[in-house]
């Protein structure tokens, strides 16, 4: 039977249908290619879908041809979402139902959200991928390489070092009405993650992030900045940027210090660390960090200096 597919922009009522398309096809990737054990199934009310449907709404926010979908009739079968900052185009989501994967859904929507990046000036292409054959397909089609995996990395119970006064960095805190200090950290942001993402940072630290810029007491020069949350069911460390990659363990270092002052006992902490970033990973183990997964990470190119960086998290890095 021949099936009539509309390709077009999300409209804001369709981003929880879009989100059940994630939740379905995510949980049929994983179970098909790495099978999963009981304690592992995710519960229907686990939150997955409610935090993708917030997800796909906040890229919509930016524009609404950053989020399509893929119709059959008024059923959407398939979503694409991309977050554009500056130069920088990066794919957060590509999935299509499974009963309708491997017959050119995906190839559409990807045609389309890639032509988004293009007509909006970016030369800079990259996502996160599944081991989905179909997905390595797609991606490498599209003419993007793989790049070093990025690593998620959890503390249950973190052991975070005691503050050191030695470290020859002064510490401003991220006031987002401080104009100097912000335009200081995109700055930061231009040299280390690639590209200037004031809005992103803003949006953090609203929602109760706390964080620093740190510049060096010898010279006065920035050294690099970071950001921590609390606020979540597990808290977050990151964005974490220096400047100097050798300085890169001492911003870490106060990183971690601002998360132990966290004042909620017992919580848990994440940092996702692009695999380029070879000196964050004794630091981290020592305070208790193990790895969970590695992600798949394809570009057109090297999006930043990633040897002296971790991310926020992998959607927006
Ligand atoms: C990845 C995904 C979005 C692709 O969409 P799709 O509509 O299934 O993909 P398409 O049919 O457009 O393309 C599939 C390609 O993979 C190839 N392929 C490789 N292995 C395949 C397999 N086992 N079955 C089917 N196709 C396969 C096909 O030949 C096709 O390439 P071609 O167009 O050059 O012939 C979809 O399969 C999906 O949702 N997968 C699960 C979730 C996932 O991994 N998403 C990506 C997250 S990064």
């Amino acid at each position: 039977m021949a099936e009539e597919l509309t390709y077009r922009p999300a409209r804001s009522d369709e981003l929880a249908a879009a989100a059940r398309v994630y939740v379905l096809a995510d949980n049929d990737t994983d179970q098909r290619l790495h099978g999963r054990s009981l304690d592992e199934v995710p519960r229907p009310d686990d939150g997955e879908e409610t935090a993708a449907r917030d997800d796909l709404a906040l890229l919509h926010a930016d524009a609404p041809d950053r989020v399509w979908v893929a119709l059959r009739g008024d059923e959407v079968v398939g979503v694409a979402a991309a977050a554009i900052r500056e130069r920088h185009w990066h794919l957060v989501y590509l999935f299509v139902v499974p009963e309708a994967q491997g017959r050119g859904i995906g190839r559409e929507l990807l045609e389309r959200i890639h032509a988004v990046g293009i007509a909006a000036g970016c030369d800079l292409f990259s996502l996160q991928a599944s081991d989905d054959p179909k997905a390595l397909t797609r991606y490498l089609a599209l003419g993007l390489g793989p790049h070093p995996p990025s690593i998620d990395l959890r503390a249950p119970a973190p052991t975070f070092p005691p503050p050191r006064v030695d470290d020859g960095l002064e510490s401003h805190p991220l006031d987002p009405d401080d104009a100097a200090v912000m335009a200081t950290v995109g700055d930061i942001d231009r040299l280390v993650r690639g590209v200037r993402r004031p809005q992103d940072l803003r949006r953090w630290l609203a929602a109760g992030a706390a964080g620093s810029l740190l510049t060096r007491r010898d010279t006065g020069a920035p050294a690099g900045y970071y950001l921590v949350s609390d606020r979540g069911e597990q808290g977050r460390i990151g964005p974490v940027a220096a400047i100097d990659e050798e300085r890169f363990a001492a911003v870490l270092a106060r990183a971690l210090v601002a998360a132990a002052a966290s004042p909620r006992a017992g919580l848990a902490w994440r940092i996702d660390v692009p695999g380029e970033n070879r000196g964050a990973i004794a630091p981290l183990f020592a305070a208790g960090f193990r790895p969970r997964r590695l992600s798949n990470v394809f570009a057109s190119a090297p999006i930043g200096r990633f040897d002296r960086y971790a991310y926020h998290d992998e959607d927006l890095l």
